[in-house]
């Protein structure tokens, strides 16, 4: 166990190493109970490879990566996701032939998949019906559910981005890692999608953990903020302290923002 039970998750002196490119040189940082936590940085700086390494995707070259006290390093992404950790992607990945109903149901079946409830047909059948139920409460709870048998690729980018999220709130996660959610978004759309990120994380009771592009949605609702730079970490600390850091506003702020 770790010596902090706050601590949900704790990166080591992570080392992803691809060839002769190191996308994350010795990164270490946490994520405590409860926390909104971001990770900024410039294109191509190991962000999203930060988030495969916390989700199975990539062992690290060598290092540490533990959630809520346990090394996870080496856990397959299905086994992570049962522990509690759940993302989504930089570009939306639904199901896109798929029903809204059943995008969620599929994560369900995910989280529950090996369980004991699969060894008979008739309480599969109980599990299956405990599922559906869920599928649907869990829609209701986020205004999706009159959506719920069209098919995700004919949604609307912002409702997909939505959907995306419940689906990884589908699996009951503790954690919830958010790649870029507002990518593609419009300054309204984004406003909407910040408040969307606190609600949740009251409603479900998670930490999150996000990489974003967009400022004004990391300063108004991190508590702490990590900056990353050609793999390193090169800055952490409160919204104030990140947005005065002079080598951050050199590395980041002071250039063009993409969104
Ligand atoms: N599987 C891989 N094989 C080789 N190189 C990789 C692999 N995955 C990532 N990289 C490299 O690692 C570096 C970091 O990429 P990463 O996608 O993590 O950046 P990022 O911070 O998420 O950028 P962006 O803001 O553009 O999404 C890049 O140089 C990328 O080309
Ligand atoms: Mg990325």
């Amino acid at each position: 166990m770790s010596d902090n039970i706050q601590n949900v998750l704790q990166m080591q002196n992570v080392v992803m190493q691809f060839g002769g490119v190191r996308a994350i040189d010795d990164l270490s940082l946490d994520v405590n109970k409860g926390e909104i936590v971001a990770l900024i940085g410039p294109n191509g700086a190991g962000k999203t490879t930060a988030f495969n390494c916390i989700t199975g995707i990539y062992t690290p070259t060598s290092g540490g990566v533990s959630f809520n006290g346990s090394s996870i390093k080496g856990k397959s992404p299905d086994e992570i996701t049962k522990l509690g950790i759940a993302r989504t992607f930089q570009n939306i990945r639904l199901f896109s032939n798929l029903t809204v109903f059943d995008n969620v149901l599929i994560a369900k079946h995910l989280r529950a998949r090996d369980n004991v409830f699969s060894a008979t047909l008739r309480l599969n059948f109980a599990e299956e019906r405990r599922m559906r139920e869920e599928t649907a409460e869990l829609l209701k709870e986020q205004g999706l559910y009159e959506l719920k048998d069209e098919i995700a690729s004919s949604l609307p980018y912002g409702l997909q981005r939505h959907l995306e999220i419940a689906r990884a709130l589908a699996t009951q996660p503790k954690l919830l890692l958010l790649d870029e959610p507002a990518a593609g978004m419009n300054p309204q759309e984004t406003q909407e999608l910040t408040d969307f990120i606190v609600k949740i994380r009251d409603q479900y009771d998670l930490s999150i953990f996000m990489i974003e592009h967009h400022m004004d949605l990391v300063m108004q609702i991190s508590e702490r903020i990590y900056v990353l730079n050609f793999g390193k970490l090169i800055a952490q600390g409160t919204p104030d302290e990140i947005q005065s850091n002079p080598e951050v506003i050199e590395a980041y702020l002071g250039g063009s923002e993409d969104a």
